[in-house]
């Protein structure tokens, strides 16, 4: 692998430990202005510190992160479509190698969508980004989206899609957690990342299903709505840390999260009775 390549990737996926935690805040692309992303500058500010790579598309880059930030970035140059519009596959490349370079991100990412009418056209736009990229030292990131689709999630067809990306060339291929997860990870060449999904019940759930993708093989995770929907997302993000880069259990994550929250808790100030 060319020295830019393994520089980039070794940016995001920390050499210390092999694994990462990336921070999604890429859903305003197709879902406008998520809950509690309304303001992505608002979400990210804090949470920056305590991620190993960002992960957003290049408008809320510009508008909302520093650029004297030292967070790796991936950027997400898939979209075109919406939550409201016909269909959520039919997604092009929306932003160029070159603008990538300029931006001086870690990575570029895009969405694959196999099994629906548009498979091809999305797995050729990965194809032709892993061409882009190789030429210029850029990993790509592929993400086997399941649009509204979220009851696809079972092993049989994320693992023929996370194969599928690997085949083509994609750096890191990043899935969903489920069932037979570590069969996945088995057949798949590339490092693997889970997303969160919408935002379970409780946080020992979000720190289970991390430890449960760690255990199994995966790299780390690139996770969103489960870290900044939660009414502490400092204290959530830490203790996923806790997991993908100690090794830590879901109850010493938890540990890890209750600790933190006491710190905000002490902090705000006391109702007037
Ligand atoms: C959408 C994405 C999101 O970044 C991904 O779903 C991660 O966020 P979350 O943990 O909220 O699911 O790639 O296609």
């Amino acid at each position: 692998m060319d020295w830019g390549m393994q520089n980039r990737l070794s940016r995001i996926i920390k050499p210390r430990t092999g694994h990462t935690v990336m921070l999604a805040v890429d859903h305003g692309y197709f879902l406008g202005p998520t809950r509690k992303l309304e303001s992505p500058r608002e979400t990210i500010k804090p949470l920056l510190p305590h991620a190993d790579a960002l992960m957003l598309t290049r408008g809320v880059l510009r508008s909302s992160v520093d650029p004297g930030a030292n967070t790796p970035v991936v950027l997400r140059v898939s979209g075109g479509t919406s939550i409201i519009g016909e269909n959520l596959a039919n997604e092009g490349i929306t932003t160029s190698m070159e603008e990538a370079l300029r931006l001086n991100v870690s990575a570029v990412a895009l969405s694959i969508f196999v099994g629906t009418p548009y498979e091809k056209q999305t797995l050729m736009n990965l194809s032709e980004l892993v061409n882009q990229g190789e030429e210029h030292g850029i990993p790509v990131l592929a993400v086997t989206a399941v649009g509204k689709e979220l009851g696809k999630r079972d092993a049989r067809y994320l693992g023929l899609c996370c194969r599928i990306a690997s085949e083509l060339g994609a750096h890191i291929v990043k899935t969903y957690y489920c069932d037979g997860f570590d069969k996945i990870v088995e057949s798949t060449p590339s490092p693997i990342v889970i997303a969160g999904g919408p935002k379970l019940k409780t946080e020992l759930d979000a720190f289970k299903m991390t430890y449960d993708a760690i255990q199994a093989g995966a790299v780390g995770v690139d996770m969103g709505r489960n870290i900044w929907q939660h009414d502490y997302p400092i204290a959530m993000i830490k203790g996923v840390r806790s997991v993908v880069h100690k090794k830590h259990t879901p109850k010493e994550a938890h540990d890890v999260f209750k600790k933190e929250k006491a710190k905000v808790d002490k902090r705000k100030p006391k109702k007037k009775k």
